[in-house]
């Protein structure tokens, strides 16, 4: 169909990004999804949906992958879902140098990278909508997740100015930041925590243990926790919308925390957020 609409959305192998593909395909649209590895491109395009891969942490497959989308879409995109990602957790001082640059490589460089080369495609038809899945974290902070609250709270600065400079061009930017939502990112921090931080000889030992459980489940279920189909409605609304918001929380414990950070002074603020776990 010629006045159907196109987005794409990366990190589609599971959570987020795995439903959000779907419901906006059910809503037809056209749905170009990205994935790391090649073993996630068939569940996709079984359910008819266009898989690409890419690694954000790789410039040559971000230039790869917008030379292919470009030819199967002739150009036209109307939307881009920034959206995969991982968390590192640890505390600061625990983290290697290397360790962090790898969070920004994929949470800040490559959506930079990407955003910037589908910019041009959005402007030579005079709109587009792009939308950052973002976190909470990327407005208020986490204690042992300072690699990927940093990376967050760079996305937001990146992405709010990028906001004000696409003004008037036609292109729309917005942060998506949930709170808990149910997908792999959880065993996938777990992972990483256990890949790149020494957690035996750490001082913050005794947290992590509690972390570490939190992390693998044995802590409980987290009552706050919501499903993909929460981000769904706002990215919805992000992309419909003829006045999108610049920010859209979601869950309960994003907007608390908004709020608190609003009302109270910073050191409150902080003091109290220290004893969120
Ligand atoms: N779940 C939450 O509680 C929560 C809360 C706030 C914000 N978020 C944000 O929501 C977004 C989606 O996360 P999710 O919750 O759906 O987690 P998820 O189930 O772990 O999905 C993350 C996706 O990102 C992909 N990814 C990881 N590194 C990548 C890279 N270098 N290049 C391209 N893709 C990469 C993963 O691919 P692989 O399968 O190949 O690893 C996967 O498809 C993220 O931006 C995250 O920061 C999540």
């Amino acid at each position: 169909m010629a006045d159907q609409r196109t987005i794409i959305v990366t990190g589609c192998s599971s959570g987020i990004g795995a439903y959000c593909v779907r419901a906006l395909k059910a809503d037809g649209w056209r749905v170009f999804a990205t994935v790391r590895k090649f073993d996630d491109l068939a569940p996709l395009e079984a359910d008819g949906i266009e898989a690409f891969r890419m690694d954000y942490s790789n410039t040559d497959s971000i230039s790869d992958f917008v030379r292919d989308v470009t030819a199967a879409s002739g150009g036209r995109i109307d939307a881009l879902f920034n959206n995969g990602a991982y968390g590192q957790p640890g505390a600061v001082e625990d983290l290697r140098t290397d360790v962090l640059r790898a969070q920004f490589e994929t949470n800040v460089f490559g959506w930079h990278e990407l955003t910037r080369q589908i910019i041009p495609l959005m402007r030579k038809r005079g709109l587009g909508r792009i939308v950052q899945c973002s976190s909470i974290l990327g407005v208020v902070p986490y204690r042992y997740r300072g690699a990927y609250t940093a990376s967050k709270f760079a996305l937001e600065g990146l992405s709010v100015t990028l906001r004000m400079e696409l003004q008037g061009s036609g292109i729309h930017v917005s942060l998506i930041e949930p709170g808990p939502i149910t997908s792999r990112f959880t065993a996938n921090a777990l992972a990483k925590i256990n890949e790149n931080i020494d957690v035996r000889n750490s001082v913050h030992a005794s947290d992590y243990r509690r972390q570490l459980a939190r992390l693998d489940g044995s802590a409980g279920p987290n009552r706050h926790k919501l499903g993909p189909e929460a981000v769904y409605a706002v990215l919805k609304h992000a992309l419909n919308s003829h006045n999108p918001k610049p920010h859209y929380p979601v869950t309960t414990p994003a907007k608390q925390g908004l709020v608190l950070k609003r009302l109270l002074p910073a050191d409150l603020f902080y003091r109290l957020m220290r004893w969120v776990d």
